[in-house]
């Protein structure tokens, strides 16, 4: 029976091992963690993240062939294939302050590998790492493995969060590099025929180890790269009088273009996109192409100028203040169907409407109170500017901001309204009732394109959409872009 140990029970780590147990009966999955908590809440009923689909995969196989667990040592101790999993944020002090990818998790993993293990085993990187992160993990575990062969396999995983499980059922491809030795190649296969249980053979791509790790930074900047093109032309759109919707469709229709990751939106977020750009952007630099380095990083202006446009409409739109005035937002997190802020929009349309004086009632399905309060106080780290480290101001955090637990107490009495996620219960509010319980003139800032524009026009609101012409309401109001 072959054993498999995920050392990082998160996001990633925790929806991958729970589905390959489910698809593998006969392979024993366990996955660890240093944090209890976490572990107790992958044992628990409520589970630490939120995915759909999730719970039941989890419920289908924990016990059976499927374990949490925080004694590490001892499940890397018995495993054959040991996935690494742990969290490789950005460095925020010293060498690469501000962009290069903090390997100190993964470090410390690999000693504690090479430190319990007493037979070989396949070491397979599952968390995004700089190109040659391989070497160094190499570099530990033969210097450290009293003779046990370690075969180190990059594995890089591409769900996306909120279609997580859909996505380990069916990915459009799973990426495996290894060595081009004997050694490495047996290896490649051995996780091969894992994956193989549930994959198309045609759709596992084997490759070398740095095209498998660059593969990885590589289709995410793409995937942001999209983005913030539409987004780039959302703002041409707002001056023109095109709608950014009909420009997307139609060139996206160009199957050398295609139709997806077009939507544009108050900006992208997620533990992935921004990091992982700043992470090729410091790996171009390391390696003497600035300017490789300076195309990747407008990726990453133009986001950070939706967000702020974003805002900035807010205010001018209101009169050029919302000070003291209630506004809603709806949604925290970065995206629909997930409970994670990480990097999300709203953090930053939020703050800046916090200093801007603004009063916010905040509503999310998923994210909770302390989450956002944690966000919104939690110092901003300026990746173009590193040094020093930009200090918002967390005073006005306390008494500024709400947090409810419903859209309609959320709007009630409020100037204005920013819907920052697309959850699908925004589309079908009554938005009726929401408008009559709203102050006047009663404000519609959609971030995500959402909402029906033209019934909430009907309805007497003000709409202000992301790239759409601002049309009716330009007519008896002067416009204060
Ligand atoms: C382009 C558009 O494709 C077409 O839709 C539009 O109507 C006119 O402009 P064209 O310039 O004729 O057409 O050729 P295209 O095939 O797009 O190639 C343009 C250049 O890009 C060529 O020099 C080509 O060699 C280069 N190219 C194209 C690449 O370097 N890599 C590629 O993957 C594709
Ligand atoms: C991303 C990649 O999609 C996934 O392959 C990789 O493994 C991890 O990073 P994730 O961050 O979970 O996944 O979500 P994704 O769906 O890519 O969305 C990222 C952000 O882009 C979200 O804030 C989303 O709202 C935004 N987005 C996405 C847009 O603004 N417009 C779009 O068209 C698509
Ligand atoms: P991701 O989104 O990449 O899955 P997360 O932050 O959600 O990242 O998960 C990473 C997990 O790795 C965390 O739960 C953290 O406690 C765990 N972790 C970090 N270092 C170690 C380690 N040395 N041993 C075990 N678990 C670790």
């Amino acid at each position: 029976m072959v054993k498999i140990c995920c050392i990082g029970a998160g996001y990633v780590g925790g929806p991958t091992m729970a589905v390959m147990a489910l698809k593998c009966p006969e392979i024993e999955v366990a996955v660890v963690d240093i944090s209890e908590p976490r572990i107790n809440a992958w044992n628990s009923d409520r589970l630490p993240i939120y995915e759909p689909g999730l719970e039941d995969v989890v419920k289908q196989c924990r016990g059976k062939n499927l374990f949490f667990s925080t004694d590490v040592e001892k499940h890397v101790f018995e495993s054959d294939i040991v996935f690494v999993s742990v969290n490789t944020p950005t460095k925020t002090q010293g060498l690469g302050a501000g962009k290069a990818a903090d390997l100190t998790y993964w470090e410390s993993a690999a000693r504690m590998i090479a430190d319990v293990s007493k037979s070989s085993k396949i070491v397979v990187e599952k968390s995004t790492v700089p190109v040659r992160t391989a070497e160094a993990i190499e570099k530990i575990l033969t210097h450290n493995s009293k003779g046990i062969e370690f075969q180190i396999l990059s594995n890089p995983e591409f769900l996306a969060e909120g279609t997580a499980v859909k996505d380990l059922y069916n990915p459009d491809r799973v990426l495996i590099g290894g060595r081009d030795t004997a050694a490495g190649q047996k290896a490649i296969k051995a996780l091969r025929d894992v994956y193989a249980h549930w994959v198309p053979v045609e759709q596992i791509i084997c490759t070398n180890l740095w095209s498998a790790e660059l593969s990885k930074l590589a289709a995410n900047a793409f995937l942001a790269q999209r983005i913030s093109s539409v987004n780039a032309m959302s703002a041409l759109c707002e001056a023109t009088g095109a709608d950014v919707t009909q420009v997307a469709h139609a060139v996206g229709t160009d199957t050398r273009i295609g139709p997806k990751f077009l939507n544009a939106s108050v900006g992208f977020g997620g533990s992935c996109f921004q990091k992982d750009i700043l992470n090729l952007i410091y790996i171009c630099e390391c390696n003497g192409l600035p300017e490789a380095a300076n195309y990747w990083k407008q990726v990453i202006k133009v986001n950070d100028y939706q967000k702020i446009r974003f805002a900035n409409r807010v205010v001018s739109s209101m009169f050029n203040t919302v000070s003291g005035k209630k506004i809603a937002i709806l949604g925290f997190a970065f995206k629909k169907d997930t409970g994670d802020t990480r990097e999300t929009p709203a953090i930053d349309v939020c703050n800046r409407l916090v200093a801007d004086k603004a009063k916010l009632s905040i509503y999310d399905p998923q994210v909770l109170e302390e989450q956002i309060r944690r966000d919104l106080s939690m110092a901003r780290f300026d990746w173009d500017h590193p040094v020093p480290l930009q200090q918002i101001k967390a005073e006005g955090i306390s008494e500024q901001v709400n947090v409810v637990s419903d859209a309609y107490e959320a709007t009630k009495d409020a100037h204005g309204l920013c819907v920052l996620t697309e959850w699908d219960e925004f589309k079908s509010l009554d938005f009726k009732k929401i408008f009559d319980n709203m102050q006047k003139p009663a404000f519609v800032f959609d971030g995500r394109n959402v909402v029906d524009a033209v019934k909430l026009r009907e309805i007497g609101f003000i709409v202000y959409s992301i790239g759409k012409p601002l049309d009716s309401w330009l007519k008896d109001m002067p416009a204060v872009a």
